[in-house]
């Protein structure tokens, strides 16, 4: 019985050393110590030892089974130690593997001119004005020398909303606005970019809603020389150093005298060609003298104080900067078009 026992040890600890995985040692453990295993088998067959040899053997069972035990319990954690290495390894992440390209998007073209120019401006010290767009006819008109009736309100077709309030049609109240908000204190020195709203029908050069950058200087002695340098500095900045502007004269009511301004063809240098029509002049704004009704309205001494503003549109500087033909390019999202305005 003794060797029985010595014999069982000896095969179940072979086996626990050969076992490949949990299950096998699961398997080892069930089939040597379980009930119906051969320890307990043998132990049965005790009764038929003498009161001398059994607890001897009995003892020796125990020996053989704790023996066998701790084998099984020593192999499991290394199985187990294993299995967890193996996965870790099996999970390492290779940050070698290039990534997924990432989209990322730019600016609207539009927000991109209006930011060049918000930039130039701050840079020669103007601050940012913002107001509604849901205008009072009197901010969008009234205030700009543009009474009830007046004929000129006819070039600027409205959308109303009641009698007295419209979308604004043009970034010119802000103007006004910012103006009284100075209690006829200058200097104000301004730009106002913003969406602006007429009742047009769309088509290649016209669109019921676009851009507009109003500028605005109001101190004492300002000049038309101030207004023609500074349009200067801003063509030069937006269509190259070599450019050169004129001033034409023109009617606009909030100003006098007004002017139409002209950028000196950047395509053919003056020559005459397609882009300007053959006469080397581009225009690109509209500007003037503050008119002194429009000064005194806001709060102003138009005898103390005068003024220049001017007021461009962004979308047609971008579509000549750039070469698009047909403003809705702008408003139809079509990404082939807005990816290639990538700012550098
Ligand atoms: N408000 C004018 C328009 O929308 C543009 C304009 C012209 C603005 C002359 C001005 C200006 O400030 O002086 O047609």
């Amino acid at each position: 019985m003794q060797e029985q026992l010595k014999q069982l040890q000896t095969e179940a600890l072979e086996k626990v050393e050969q076992a490949q995985d949990l299950k096998a040692l699961n398997d080892i453990r069930v089939a040597y110590l379980g009930k119906k295993g051969p320890i307990t088998e043998v132990l049965r067959g005790m009764g038929k030892l003498s009161a001398e040899e059994r607890p001897v053997m009995g003892a020796l069972a125990n020996e053989v089974r704790e023996a066998i035990a701790t084998a099984i319990s020593t192999k499991q954690e290394h199985l187990e130690q294993v299995a967890v290495e193996e996965k870790l390894s099996k999970e390492t992440i290779d940050v070698t593997l290039p990534g997924r390209p990432v989209k990322v998007g730019n600016h609207h073209p539009i927000t991109a001119v209006v930011e060049e120019i918000e930039d130039l401006f701050l840079g020669m010290g103007y601050q940012i004005a913002e107001g509604p767009e849901v205008e009072t006819d009197y901010f969008n008109f009234e205030a700009l020398n543009l009474p009830k009736g007046h004929p000129a309100r006819d070039m600027q077709d409205s959308f109303y909303i009641t009698e007295e309030l419209l979308l604004r049609t043009h970034t010119s109240p802000v103007q006004a606005r910012t103006m009284q908000e100075h209690k006829g204190q200058g200097p104000v020195k301004i730009i106002c970019p913003g969406k602006v709203y007429r009742r047009d029908s769309d088509d290649a050069t016209h669109s019921h809603q676009f851009t507009q950058i109003e500028g605005l200087v109001v101190d004492e002695s300002i000049s038309m020389s101030d207004l023609k340098g500074t349009l200067e500095v801003f063509a030069k900045k937006m269509f190259g150093e070599e450019r050169e502007i004129r001033l034409r004269p023109s009617f606009f009511p909030f100003t006098e005298p007004s002017v139409e301004v002209d950028v000196s063809c950047f395509s053919c240098g003056g020559k005459g060609c397609n882009v300007c029509k053959k006469t080397g002049w581009i225009e690109i704004l509209g500007a003037g003298m503050v008119h002194p009704n429009v000064l005194e309205m806001a709060g102003f001494d138009s005898k103390k104080y005068s003024g220049f503003a001017f007021g461009m549109g962004p979308e047609r500087i971008a579509m000549l900067k750039y070469g698009i033909d047909d403003i809705r390019h702008f408003y139809t999202d079509d990404v082939r078009f807005l990816k290639q305005f990538k700012r550098a």
